[in-house]
């Protein structure tokens, strides 16, 4: 039995370093902006529901099983999955999920990248209102102060008219995760975890508690958690699925990678269990800081992607020291998407560390460049490219522009398939004895995660994929 090769020689300097970095990983956009656009789009709780049945019965033993390939195999995505094959006498041809984690990390991060340039934006212009006395004539002094509320809404339009402006927050976004990436695992992504987390929770606390005074909380509360099953179709449930491991970062390299510097005396299922709850509870606590503002001054809760963008805004001009809570507001959305724009990052990068040999530096400066040229492509379809198509045989892609066909494709095939492939690479074909070790569980714990893994992930997944990808199978 060959021992594992292209080991990483670099590791967490303590068991908390890891988990804030995990959660700095899952709590991203996709809590923030996706997760509350979803929720809402689809009719509040029976949605939010079914996301956390999907969180505990197939997220949880995910997490579980991606740190396991990390720890156990000690490399990046791809070395590590070949570690785990190799020590279980399996075929090396299961490491094509490997690469596919690393492709969607890729490509994740080019479209992520843009819409954080977003929220640089608005944090500028509702920091501008703020800030507008102190700095008059800074480009963004006094933005919104007696601006109607269609000129606010109309921002949104005129940023994605705005290619220059589009381009330098893309960059300015791309750039400092690259220098944070370009550090290291101790001196760049820890750290950053470290200041950046606390302060995102601090600010999460006082704005939906800001919120829950000023805003319609009672209304909010009733919208996300009065569930209305009839809302919950096929697509529904396979938004909800492809949420809860977009949320998670499950199948795209972050947490296997991260797993991969875990030390052997870090118990891992609290660790898991730690990363699902506090990726789940801020999701819920976001919903519950935007529903409240939102409904207040009687904005549609289900507005779509531009909920966070177009109707905020609007709802926060009209509120009592509203220019200082939208600018904390978009502040904390950056924080919440530098944490995982990291662990996005690093997947192809500590591939290129461990598989090509490259130092760290040259492997998160191509990295970088490279998705910030397909974040170009993302960013131009929002504006002259908007009518490029490049699934148009493929019915649910074939009005999508390359923006959408990049955050749909990963999203609703990439990461449910290789989520697929890694329960049954982890439930079937791992070595058993190997797996049992990694985990530390016991009994009957470890057989309801077995089973979990084994079964109802994989079922779950692929049920849920093939009537949420066809869903004329349905009807
Ligand atoms: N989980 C992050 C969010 O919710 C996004 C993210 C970070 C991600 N790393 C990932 C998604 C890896 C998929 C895979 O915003």
């Amino acid at each position: 039995m060959a021992g594992p090769t292209h080991v990483t020689t670099e590791g967490w300097s303590s068991r908390w370093a890891f988990i804030l970095a995990a959660i700095g990983a899952a709590v991203g956009l996709g809590n923030v902006w996706r997760f509350p656009t979803l929720a809402g789009e689809n009719g509040g709780g029976a949605f939010v529901l079914f996301y956390i049945g999907c969180v505990v019965l197939i997220g949880l033993p995910l997490i579980l099983s991606e740190i396991i390939i990390g720890r156990a195999g000690r490399s990046d995505a791809v070395g590590s999955v070949r570690n785990v094959a190799e020590q279980s006498g399996v075929s090396r041809g299961w490491t094509t999920f490997g690469w596919m984690e690393i492709i969607s990390a890729f490509l994740i991060l080019s479209f992520y990248s843009v819409v954080a340039g977003w929220v640089i934006y608005y944090a500028g212009v509702m920091g501008g209102d703020f800030f507008g006395n102190l700095f008059s004539g800074a480009p963004f002094a006094g933005a919104l102060q007696g601006e109607e509320a269609e000129a606010i809404q109309g921002r949104m339009t005129s940023l994605f008219g705005n290619i220059p402006l589009l381009l330098a927050m893309h960059t300015v976004f791309m750039g400092v995760t690259y220098a944070i990436v370009a550090r290291g695992v101790h001196d760049g992504i820890e750290k950053a975890a470290l200041y950046l987390m606390p302060a995102f929770f601090v600010l999460l606390i006082a704005i939906t508690i800001y919120g829950a005074f000023v805003g319609n909380f009672g209304q909010a509360v009733a919208f996300m958690f009065t569930p209305d099953f009839s809302k919950l179709d096929a697509p529904a449930m396979n938004a909800a699925l492809g949420q809860a491991l977009f949320s998670m970062s499950l199948g795209s390299a972050a947490l296997i990678t991260y797993g991969a510097y875990v030390s052997k005396d870090t118990k891992l299922p609290p660790t898991a269990a730690m990363i699902a709850v506090a990726d789940t509870g801020v999701a819920i606590i976001a919903g519950l800081m935007i529903f409240p503002i939102v409904f207040a001054v009687g904005l549609d809760p289900a507005a779509g992607p531009t909920l966070v963008f177009q109707s905020l805004p609007v709802a926060f001009q009209q509120m009592p020291g509203g220019s200082l809570i939208g600018f904390l507001f978009f502040v904390l959305i950056f924080f919440a998407a530098l944490t995982s724009s990291i662990s996005l990052l690093e997947g192809p990068v500590s591939w290129g560390i461990n598989e090509l040999g490259w130092s760290r530096f040259k492997s998160a400066t191509i990295f970088s460049l490279a998705i910030f040229i397909v974040g170009i492509a993302c960013l131009l379809s929002l504006n002259v490219w908007s009518d490029v198509r490049l699934l148009p045989f493929w019915s649910i892609f074939a009005e999508s522009s390359i923006f959408d066909v990049i955050d749909g494709f990963t999203g609703k095939v990439m990461l449910p398939v290789a989520a697929f492939l890694t329960a049954i690479f982890i439930g079937w074909r791992a070595d058993k004895k190997l797996v049992a070790a990694e985990t530390g569980l016991e009994g009957g714990l470890f057989a309801l995660w077995r089973f979990l893994v084994a079964w109802l992930a994989p079922i779950g997944v692929a049920v849920i994929l093939v009537f949420g990808l066809f869903p004329g199978l349905l009807a």
